[in-house]
């Protein structure tokens, strides 16, 4: 059996653990080779959590998170002990839900990989509640503390948590792992003039609850086991509006306005995913735009998804990034990747759900520029990973995120909705979503039940699918998908002009789109003069453009070619966008570039370091310096 119910599990112990959770029969787990997580200390098998009760005081000035974690634990008859992941974590003290002492040690860091942190054992004696005392580290690898010149008011600092993949060990210790899900709960204090939100239901009010200190106490509570890596606030000077009956943004009051304005859609969005994939199972879909820092153009926190201000273009073209979050709602926190081996089965499904959502308000030419441009970055990818041989060109392997994941993975997916028809391919996919819910999968199960349920006695059809070769083999099958769009044709025919050398002045990209300024900066010859970046930056206002994407894409361009007047504009915008996809580029290139640009890429990152979240930072500095050891 591959799913090890809890009460197969548990025999004799089940029922006090259960009927303390009192949410109902645990989330199962995976037991089989390919769902091991090698990013985790636990033994799920053994004894896991089931809910995690946390408790704590926001400290400012002292950048901690510190109180206690109640975790629930459901055990194996006869297991001694329960293991937990924790990283740079002050433990003070562990106890049962009496306050008896347990025996707990901390083992030492893994040397291979830092980021997955230390074991936190802790001896059981019986208990089936576990009491942590803690602390969290001013460096904590999941959360990011903002100074006021970093938000948006510029006058009260920010604070937010950012879990994928294994960074919330770093303040909430507990089973880490995508595969062990859990319900939980949160109370938060934080300065009486600030705002906590959660990935969860609010039990206390937009406002909190005052406290007789001056703080202000924020409850929340997630009844659906989620993997706890979506566990996730955010604490700043937030306001709120609503944008439906179920759907509204939070933000600091500046951004207010133009995010409400930007993400109007979003209950329509909400309508069309479910049309498309069954209904939305968590209550409310709200949205967080957070301060340029924010490292991701989006995260799927459940019921809050954590934005990009980046997105806000005021034309928007981006809000495929809120259909794509929105598509997480299903494909990756209703259906779950096992382990981050198969990362695709989270992105690359929502990348074609996301697609799919955008098809279902704005049309198939809209969708086929958001599909079109994604061509390239997958052409871009594979050539980057090795090209039809390489290694890094597969779904299924070394855990982690790739743009491989999002684009190869919703290729993928567009492939088979080609060859076996839209309706008996969404038809699949609903049920899919349905019968998996709340559970984690793995590529061998998602290939499994596609053959059960939807190609059983199709030999043809499985030989055209080529399945296997998609999911465990290089490069790009011969029977992708590619989808063109007219308006980027468009595009492409001014491109060629400009790069048979036109005027800039005739390329006119008055109205254009995010999507037609990267087909045209990323498509323009690599190699240009001093005077023709001049004419194109005058004619096109790219090193000031308020869009961050025409920025990046400009910058790139630029550093490619030593373009000096660009650099002052590439420094702030260095220290002032925290967003990897966009940042990330833009030191690969000046690495390439020689003295010239090594020499940019360690000074500027020296300067805005402290204005990156630790993730982040750990990135740019494998790239500025590939030989340091990573930390
Ligand atoms: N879940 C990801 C963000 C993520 C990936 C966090 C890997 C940590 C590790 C999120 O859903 C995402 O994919 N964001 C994209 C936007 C999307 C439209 C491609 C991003 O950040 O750019
Ligand atoms: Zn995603």
């Amino acid at each position: 059996m591959r799913i090890l119910l809890a009460a197969a599990l548990l025999a004799g112990t089940a029922a006090p653990a259960l009927a303390q959770t009192g949410t109902g029969t645990p989330a199962p787990i995976l037991t089989t080779p390919d769902a091991r997580d090698v990013w985790t200390h636990a033994q799920p098998q053994v004894a896991r959590v089931t809910h995690v009760a946390l408790d704590l005081d926001v400290d400012f000035a002292a950048k901690t998170l510190g109180g206690s974690a109640v975790l629930d634990i459901l055990a194996a008859p006869g297991a001694k002990e329960v293991v937990l992941d924790v990283n740079d974590m002050d433990v003070s003290a562990v106890t049962d839900a009496s306050g008896k002492p347990l025996k707990w040690s901390i083992g030492p860091k893994d040397s291979a990989n830092a980021d997955i942190g230390s074991a936190l054992t802790v001896e059981l004696a019986g208990a089936v509640k576990i009491r942590i005392a803690y602390r969290s580290k001013p460096g904590a690898t999941a959360l990011q503390w903002l100074p006021p010149e970093m938000t948006f008011g510029k006058k009260k600092p920010f604070l937010f948590s950012q879990g994928q993949a294994i960074l919330n060990r770093s303040w909430v210790p507990t089973q880490d792992s995508p595969g062990i899900r859990q319900t939980w709960e949160a109370t938060l204090r934080v300065p009486g003039d600030m705002v906590a939100v959660m990935s969860a239901e609010k039990l206390s009010g937009d406002k909190g609850e005052a406290l007789p200190d001056g703080r202000r106490q924020f409850r929340f509570r997630m009844d659906k086991p989620v993997p706890p890596y979506l566990i996730a606030f955010a604490v700043g000077d937030l306001k709120f509006k609503s944008l439906g009956p179920r759907s509204g943004v939070w933000t600091e009051a500046p951004m207010l306005d133009k995010a409400a304005k930007e993400f109007v859609d979003v209950e329509k969005m909400i309508d069309a995913a479910s049309k498309l994939y069954g209904p939305y199972r968590w209550g409310r879909y709200d949205m967080l735009v957070l301060p340029p820092a924010f490292p991701y153009g989006g995260m799927e926190n459940p019921m809050l998804t954590f934005l990009t201000p980046t997105i806000v273009t005021g034309d928007r073209s981006n809000t495929d990034v809120v259909a794509h979050e929105l598509a997480h709602s299903w494909s990756g926190n209703l259906v779950t990747n096992a382990t981050w081996s198969d990362t695709w089965l989270n992105e690359g499904f929502t990348t074609y759900f996301e697609n799919r959502i955008m098809e279902s308000l704005y049309g198939k030419e809209q969708a086929a520029t958001y599909a079109d441009l994604d061509w390239d970055v997958l052409q871009r990818e594979i050539a980057a990973g090795g090209g039809q041989t390489g290694a890094a060109t597969r779904l299924n392997g070394e855990p982690g995120a790739g743009e491989v994941d999002y684009t190869k993975g919703s290729n993928f997916l567009r492939m088979i909705e080609y060859t076996v028809g839209r309706a008996k391919w969404d038809a699949y996919l609903t049920s899919y979503f349905d019968r998996h819910a709340f559970q984690p999968q793995t590529t061998a199960g998602f290939l499994a039940d596609l053959r059960e349920r939807l190609l059983k006695g199709q030999p043809d059809l499985e030989l055209k699918l080529q399945l296997d070769r998609w999911s465990y083999g290089a490069g790009l099958p011969d029977n992708a998908v590619r989808v063109h769009s007219a308006t980027l044709a468009k595009v492409d025919a001014k491109l060629t002009a400009f790069n048979a050398g036109g005027p800039a002045g005739a390329v006119q990209p008055q109205g254009w789109t995010t999507q037609e300024w990267l087909r045209f900066l990323n498509g323009i010859d690599r190699q240009q003069t001093p005077a023709r970046l001049k004419e194109l930056d005058a004619a096109l206002g790219l090193s000031a453009s308020g869009n961050a994407y025409i920025q990046s894409a400009w910058f790139e361009l630029a550093i490619a070619n030593h373009y000096d007047p660009a650099v002052p504009y590439l420094r702030a915008y260095l220290s002032r966008i925290g967003r990897g996809l966009l940042v990330y580029p833009l030191y690969k290139g000046l690495m390439r570039q020689g003295d010239w640009g090594t020499s940019k890429a360690r000074d500027f990152f020296a300067e805005a370091k402290p204005t990156y979240h630790p993730s982040t930072a750990a990135g740019i500095a494998r790239i500025v310096a590939p030989d340091a050891p990573q930390e």
